[in-house]
């Protein structure tokens, strides 16, 4: 009998594939070993250890504090529970942005130390040098442009990106940029749909969207929030399929009183 998994991993190359026979790519986030593995049985295609878990997981306002070491602790975990979907790694606030060396250093030690397929990085133009350095490592990057979480201090708000003429020009020539670099996908996040067209129309490689309408070539949601677990968030972009909020809270409510009421265990749980 062949012990051989005949489970098809997704590559780089897989979704650069998909994208030409116009077939949508499903991507969600994860950051433990649970979750992953549910969602790799699933079939989902892509998985993002996102710097979100600084949000959803550690209960920050913001991306920014979370570090290199909490990321691969989160990779880590999600690549244990993973056999087909390709897992990409967000490069944390402050570990890439200050010099092309320190970048490489950084995603150096997320594909050493966790087993991840690639990383993700946001920005365009200002980081060039650094996504070229982690390139020609052979360590494939996913861009990241529109709204940024990371720059939200410069931003200021969470509202949507590039709906101006200025900045709509330097989102499609950052993607450019980022393309003939040799990235091999890039997020859009929060940027008018029409916009997001033009950029998957004029893109080789595969455009993902998360708030960036349905002309793109896949979809990206943070997890808690598509499962309704944080119930705070509620973008227009967003479609909740469950609401696991009430749902544990109803189950942890029916513990509680089994547990006060006696009813548990009963005779049949016990040794
Ligand atoms: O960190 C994250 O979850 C992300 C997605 C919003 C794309 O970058």
């Amino acid at each position: 009998m062949s012990t051989e998994s005949h489970i098809k991993a997704v590559t780089t190359h897989v979704l650069a594939a998909m994208k030409l026979r116009g077939e949508k790519i499903s991507m969600l986030t994860a950051y433990d070993y649970s979750m992953a593995k549910i969602l790799d049985r699933a079939g989902i295609d892509v998985i993002l250890v996102g710097d979100s878990a600084s949000n959803v997981m550690a209960g920050h306002k913001t991306t920014l504090p979370i570090t290199l070491d909490q990321m691969i602790y989160h990779a880590q975990s999600v690549v244990r529970g993973v056999e087909r979907a390709l897992v990409v790694v967000d490069l944390p606030f402050g570990t890439y942005q200050g010099n092309s060396k320190e970048a490489l250093h950084s995603a150096i030690r997320i594909m050493k130390e966790t087993g991840a397929q690639a990383i993700k990085m946001e920005g365009g133009e200002e980081i060039l040098e650094s996504v070229q350095r982690i390139l020609s490592a052979g360590i494939p990057v996913m861009g990241h442009l529109g709204l940024t979480p990371q720059s939200i201090n410069k931003f200021g708000t969470y509202v949507v990106r590039a709906r101006d003429e200025q900045e709509a020009k330097k989102l499609i020539e950052d993607a450019k940029k980022l393309e003939e670099v040799g990235c091999f996908s890039i997020i859009l996040e929060k940027i008018p749909a029409q916009l997001a067209k033009v950029v998957t129309e004029n893109a080789k490689i595969p455009i993902i969207g998360i708030g960036a309408g349905k002309y793109v070539d896949g979809q990206v949601l943070v997890l808690h929030d598509m499962l309704g677990i944080t119930t705070e968030f509620s973008p227009r972009f967003l479609r909740r399929y469950h609401n696991l909020f009430l749902e544990i809270t109803a189950a942890v409510q029916n513990y509680i009183n089994d547990v006060k009421r006696q009813d548990f265990p009963n005779e049949n749980e016990q040794y």
